[in-house]
Parts: structure tokens; sequence; C-alpha cells
């Protein structure tokens, strides 16, 4: 699995350490407030756990699951909803745990929803963002690394639903994805 990383981008320790400030920044905005972190499955996963430790105000957790309809239809805009919350948002302060902000699609979908739904407040934190290649115009309130428009994974992210657990992220090689 390391043989197929080109090179390593961003380190386990230079993760764990811009997650630590993420985790005091949320902490800061949200005292008082009760927030509601939802994480994105399944790219969030591992940020989401490491971010929610960093975080020492209550707060309340919920999962959700989003899938593009591949990459003809992708670039409409339209996603599903595969694994919905159990919580309600109404009236909520949301914040939206992403591992990476890419075209900017997935998150516009999903703020929309939750302000149908009638949240409160809806902010987004991503770790990674790839400003280069948005497709809407959408920013994060938080984020972690801002990154060139490289094929990247490990700490989440996937190819091939591979590499989600490596503890680093990391520029993944050309022959890998250009031999399938
Ligand atoms: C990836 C990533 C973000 C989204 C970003 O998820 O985890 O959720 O794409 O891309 P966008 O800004 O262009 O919408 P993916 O759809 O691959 O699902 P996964 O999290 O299960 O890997
Ligand atoms: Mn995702
Ligand atoms: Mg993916």
């Amino acid at each position: 699995m390391q043989n197929d990383i080109q090179e390593v981008l961003y380190s386990e320790e230079q993760i764990q350490s811009k997650v630590q400030e993420l985790g005091a920044a949320v902490s800061r905005d949200y005292e008082g407030r009760n927030p509601l972190v939802i994480c994105v499955l399944k790219g969030a996963f591992i940020f989401m756990a490491d971010l929610s430790k960093n975080i020492t105000i209550p707060i309340e957790l919920d999962f959700m699951a989003v899938s593009s309809y591949g990459n003809s239809t992708r670039s409409s805009g339209e996603v599903r909803i595969v694994k919905d919350l159990d919580t309600s948002v109404e009236g909520r302060d949301i914040l939206i745990v992403e591992d990476i902000i890419d075209s900017g699609l997935t998150l516009s979908y999903l703020i929309d929803v939750l302000e149908r739904r009638n949240a409160k407040s809806v902010r987004v934190i991503a770790l990674f963002d790839k400003p280069g290649r948005r497709t809407v115009d959408l920013n994060a309130d938080y984020t972690g690394f801002s990154i060139p428009d490289a094929f990247v994974v490990g700490y989440g992210l996937d190819y091939a639903e591979h590499y989600r657990n490596l503890p680093y992220v990391g520029i993944l090689k050309e022959e890998i994805y250009s031999n399938r």
C-alpha cells in the first residue's frame, strides 16, 4: 500500500497538529451552543474522529452518507442521500465535517438540504481544499490545508475504496490509476 504512494503530502504529525488547531477554533467559536457536528461518510470518518477528540465543549455527533450519481451527472450537482441523519436539525447550529472539497457540489447540496430543514446555522469544516477545482461558489468556514489538484489519498480519502486507512495523505502514483 505504501508503495503506491509517490509522495507524502502531509505527514501524520502535520495532520494531527492541524486538527488540534481546528478543534480549538471550533471549541472557541461554538462555546455554549451545543452544535450538531455532522460527518459526511465515508471520507470524513477519520477527520471526524480526530477532530471531535479535540473539541472541548459539549457537542452532538451525527452521520450522513451521500453519493453522486457518477461522472456524467456529477456536473449537474445531482447528489443522493444514502444514509440520512438520525437527528432533527431544526433550530440547531450545524457544523458539517468534510475531508475534502473538490468541485463543491457535495457540500452545496448538503448545505441546501440542511437549510431547507430549518437549521439555525450551517457551517463547514474541511481538512483539505482544492480551490482550483471548484465548479460552484462555495467556501469552507474552517479549512486545514489548501492543496494542488493532485490525486491524493489517505486519512479517509480513497481511490476505488482503497487507501482510506493511511494515517497520512499522499499523492497516488499515476501508474495505479492509469492501469485500471
Ligand atoms: C469525496 C470527498 C467529498 C467529495 C468532494 O467523496 O470525500 O465528500 O468527494 O467532492 P466535491 O466537492 O466535488 O463534491 P466521495 O463522493 O468520493 O465519497 P466518499 O467520501 O465515500 O469517498
Ligand atoms: Mn466524501
Ligand atoms: Mg471517494
